[in-house]
């Protein structure tokens, strides 16, 4: 049908969102033995050359505001959304709604599993809005979730 098409094209010229919340900039030398030794530069050049022809946008916060902002344009913006949110998986109703109220697929990934941690972090604001996620493979996690977003918008 000529209106799927039409659809199915619009969707994947937009890019894949990933954003990533609090701490994540440490990666690399932060708790290592946790979530291993790569920088979160060197995921995202990883997911830069796996994008191929497809875009991504990456970035990281350590502000519940900013993170929210930053959802609220992936609704507009994006094709699809994969989202590490830190420790504020744990914490953010506010996060919790924006996603709940974003227009696109999410994908929620953590390095770590967290559900194999601490009891704190077994509760989770975003697992309930998102279509799926991937959490204890490290930062192979990511390439895991791009994979998954590129299937659904292409
Ligand atoms: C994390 C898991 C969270 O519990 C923790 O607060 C993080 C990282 C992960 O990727 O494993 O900051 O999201």
């Amino acid at each position: 049908m000529s209106g799927d098409t039409e659809q199915d094209g619009d969707k994947m010229s937009k890019p894949v969102y990933i954003l990533n919340g609090p701490n994540l900039n440490l990666l690399g030398t932060r708790e290592p033995d946790i979530y291993g030794s790569d920088t979160l530069g060197d995921i995202e050049a990883r997911l830069n050359t796996l994008a191929g022809n497809a875009k991504i946008v990456f970035r990281q916060t350590n502000h519940e505001g900013e993170l929210v902002d930053w959802v609220q344009e992936a609704s507009t913006q994006a094709g699809a959304l994969i989202v590490n949110a830190g420790a504020y998986t744990h914490t953010s109703v506010a996060l919790h709604d924006a996603l709940r109220a974003c227009d696109v697929p999410i994908i929620e990934v953590h390095l770590s599993n967290p559900a194999a941690r601490e009891s704190f972090r077994k509760r989770n604001f975003v697992a309930p809005v998102a279509k799926g996620t991937i959490a204890g493979f490290g930062a192979q996690g990511y390439e895991l979730a791009l994979q998954a977003a590129l299937k659904l918008i292409t």
